[in-house]
């Protein structure tokens, strides 16, 4: 029997396939790290920041007997393992009352601490912080493009081949052309314009924040926003520490930026978005380097605290990380635990 030379899709099902069907690539066994470094990875001190928006909704949730923390999107558990590291240290016994989930697609892996819940979707019903690192970027997304009299079509990329081979497909119609009409407007553009049909990612967004019952729930990622949307789309791919050709072969990952404003109007009123530098620092990051006169009182004081604000400096570069979007969503909490 004669197999197909190509079986056209759009790039949605392309990489739900390449990164979440049996082998994808974050079923593999090195994890995420093994081919990107996130915040979670860059240093202990993002762990830190997030274990003091805990503290702060505890504070705010009149410490409950129980507080989630759920890692949405958690990778191989790498933040929940830093924060439990940080949880006696917590106040007012946060540490006893903390329940942490890991929500994740991939299988657990071994040796991950027994207070870890593992689970393929949000615990309904929590109150405490939901926190997604990098998640909301690998949300599959179909993308369009403008043909040659500037209508906005389908990208279509072959599942045969898998070799990344893209053609044209139909108009975008219906939900996908009043996405872009609202938050990415390409109609009658110049040709070769593209753009990545995020409102599966909204719909994402909103089944996580409509699973705390209190809380604050937060999606960290890079992002645009509708005044500035990068006019040939940001679908790009990662592997082993390099950015490659988006190929949907299971070997790379597939990645878009976030059209976070659109995530943010997706919910009930009350979502804000600011940059990581200023959340990070609202959350007491400092990289300020340490007084010279501590070298000479306490030399290995100095270097530690050298060492530290290099690592903050990293999380709060304004042309690195500290560019990313946090968009926080408050969810029945009396008080603002994130002024900047
Ligand atoms: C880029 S990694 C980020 C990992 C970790 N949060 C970090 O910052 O290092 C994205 C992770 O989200 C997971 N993921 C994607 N969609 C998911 C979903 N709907 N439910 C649970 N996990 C998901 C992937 O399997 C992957 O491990």
């Amino acid at each position: 029997m004669a197999s197909a030379k190509h079986e056209w899709s759009g790039w949605r099902t392309a990489a739900e396939r390449a990164l979440y069907g049996a082998g994808g690539f974050f079923r593999r066994p090195e994890g995420p790290a093994g081919h990107f470094r996130t915040s979670v990875h860059a240093s202990p001190l993002f762990a830190r920041g997030v274990a003091e928006l805990l503290c702060r909704v505890d504070e705010a949730l009149g410490h409950p007997a129980e507080v989630a923390l759920v890692d949405l999107g958690a990778g191989r558990g790498e933040l929940l393992t830093r924060v439990l590291a940080l949880a006696p240290g917590l106040p007012h016994g946060l540490g006893r009352r903390l329940r942490p989930y890991a929500v994740e697609r991939a299988e657990r892996p071994a040796g991950l601490d027994g207070r870890i819940a593992w689970r393929d979707a949000s615990p309904e019903g929590c109150a405490g912080l939901l926190f997604a690192n990098e998640w909301l970027d690998n949300v599959p997304v179909d993308v369009a493009e403008t043909d040659a009299d500037g209508v906005p079509r389908r990208v279509e990329v072959d599942l045969v081949s898998l070799d990344g081979a893209e053609r044209l497909g139909d108009p975008v119609d219906g939900e996908d052309a009043a996405w872009l009409a609202r938050w990415w407007p390409l109609a009658g553009a110049e040709p070769g314009l593209r753009a990545e049909i995020g409102h599966p990612r909204e719909a994402a967004w909103a089944r996580a924040v409509g699973s705390l019952r209190a809380g604050l729930a937060v999606a960290v990622d890079y992002a645009h926003e509708r005044a500035a949307r990068p006019p040939f789309g940001t679908l790009t791919g990662f592997r082993e520490g390099r950015e490659v050709r988006p190929v949907p072969d299971g070997s790379c990952d597939l990645t878009a930026h976030v059209a976070m404003d659109a995530c943010a109007a997706a919910t009930a009123p009350g979502a804000r978005l600011m940059t990581q530098r200023e959340a990070l620092r609202a959350l007491g990051l400092d990289a300020r380097r340490p007084p010279l006169a501590l070298a000479a009182t306490d030399p290995s004081a100095y270097v530690r605290a050298l060492s530290a604000a290099g690592e903050a400096a990293e999380l709060i570069d304004p042309a690195g990380l500290g560019a990313f979007t946090w968009l926080l969503h408050p969810v029945n909490l009396p008080q603002d635990v994130l002024r900047p």
